[in-house]
């Protein structure tokens, strides 16, 4: 059958063997390599793939696409961020530097709290604009699937305004959302004494948000002086109710029993996982929740990275994500996260090429579509200026992507982002 485009001239075609199910143990080990491969694509799927040129698809309109003997790779899945915030905050980098600790300047009304300020301040327009550019950087690093959380308002009308405005991004830009509702992010100073009812209120905000179909997952930051486990359940269980899918911020600064609570509930994943116990390690193991490591917070907070090789060891899912946010990891580099996972987690090549498209895939639930190359899927792939996966890893901090396609559409060209100049 003739395709739309061929990808021909694939020096090494990198991709998980299959999305079926999450990969742990041995298969996080495994990956499909094809040398010299052709991909065709067909109404934005793949069409077929394999060795050689893939002559026998190319018809009159078929567009064929040179990889020049170039790496491909799905498009890579940056399951956790937090992409749609307003403003930054390098003067509490310099607090940082002196030596603050990260929790002692949420307590001061900093940290998340100051961008919650920024973020209620700006007009839609405004929001959308600096989110957008986040989102080309992220696509230009090979990112083709984001999660974006909310959780910059803590009030209905802001968090109403950063899912709306991630919901037109969506929309209008090639790179896909996958929307999560975070209205547990911190206390907001004005509840200090009143812990239940910001609570109650996180839930009456739920129902609007399920009304308007502005989230499919909903997330609470489970942590010591933020929300106790008990809270996190509240949260959660009522978040269920509602037909979410749940995420949880745990075992970030201290264990506090937040994984297990996502195990039991069923949580689609749990995140950060840096001070993991070995119960936590346990209850994962024995679950469907993915755990997805966020090391790029951990190098950027100077702090403990999760304890990977054990978790892999015991055959826990594991997915890697960069945690964009403009606290705790202020960069859309989602390739330098991975670099990151190499060197830190000590993670292989094929551990990392699992953990950012398969496994990443099924902690948004979107993996009956994405996170892996084979007939059937979305056409989202990279091709890379390098030859192969270890390279990009080992060639630290630089942008290896030259070209991406997003359902089969050429959507960044020699680095650049060229999506609008077809839409
Ligand atoms: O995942 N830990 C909580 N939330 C974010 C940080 C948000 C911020 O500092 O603005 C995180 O690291
Ligand atoms: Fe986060």
């Amino acid at each position: 059958m003739a395709a739309d485009l061929i990808v021909r001239n694939i020096g090494t075609l990198w991709t998980p063997k299959t999305a079926k199910s999450p990969a742990r143990g041995k298969e996080m080990t495994e990956v499909l390599e094809i040398k010299n491969a052709f991909l065709a694509v067909k109404d934005g799927v793949i069409l077929d793939m394999g060795e050689g040129d893939g002559a026998s698809h190319v018809g009159e309109s078929t567009i064929v696409h040179d990889a020049q003997g170039d790496l491909v790779t799905p498009g890579l899945v940056d399951s956790h961020t937090h992409v749609v915030h307003y403003g930054s905050r390098e003067y509490e980098f310099e607090k940082k530097m002196r030596g603050v600790p990260y929790l002692k300047i949420l307590e001061e009304g900093g940290g998340i709290l100051s961008s919650v300020r920024a973020t209620r301040e700006a007009t839609p327009e405004e929001l959308y604009r600096q989110s957008k550019q986040s989102l080309d950087t992220m696509l230009r690093h090979g990112v083709t699937t984001v999660e974006g959380k909310s959780g910059y308002g803590l009030d209905m009308e802001t968090e109403l305004k950063q899912l709306r405005v991630q919901k037109t991004l969506d929309a209008d830009h090639p790179v896909d959302i996958v929307p999560t509702f975070l209205g547990a992010h911190a206390l907001p100073g004005d509840f200090k004494n009143d812990r239940m009812s910001f609570l109650e209120r996180v839930v009456d905000m739920m129902g609007t948000v399920r009304e308007e179909g502005l989230a499919e997952f909903v997330d609470i930051f489970c942590e010591k002086n933020v929300f106790d486990v008990e809270e996190s359940r509240y949260i959660l269980s009522e978040a269920k109710k509602r037909g979410f899918g749940l995420k949880i911020h745990a075992d970030e600064i201290e264990p506090l029993g937040g994984v297990e609570l996502a195990c039991e509930l069923g949580a689609a994943s749990a995140d950060h996982l840096m001070v993991i116990t070995d119960e936590g390690i346990a209850a994962l193991k024995d679950s469907d929740t993915v755990a997805n490591v966020l090391p790029s917070t951990s190098f950027y907070l100077g702090s403990d990275y999760a304890p990977v090789r054990k978790m892999l060891q015991e055959g826990v899912a594991l997915a890697v994500s960069s945690d964009y946010n403009p606290g705790s990891s202020p960069s859309e580099n989602f390739l330098f996260t991975l670099n990151i996972a190499a060197i830190h987690l000590k993670m292989s090549p094929q551990e990392i090429l699992n953990a950012s498209t398969r496994n990443a895939a099924h902690s948004v639930k979107r993996a009956d579509r994405i996170g892996v190359l084979e007939k059937d899927m979305a056409a989202d792939f990279v091709i890379y200026d390098a030859q192969n996966f270890p390279y990009v890893l080992y060639h630290f901090a630089i942008n290896h992507v030259r070209d991406v396609f997003k359902n089969g559409r050429l959507v960044v060209h020699n680095k650049q982002c060229v999506w609008e100049d077809t839409t």
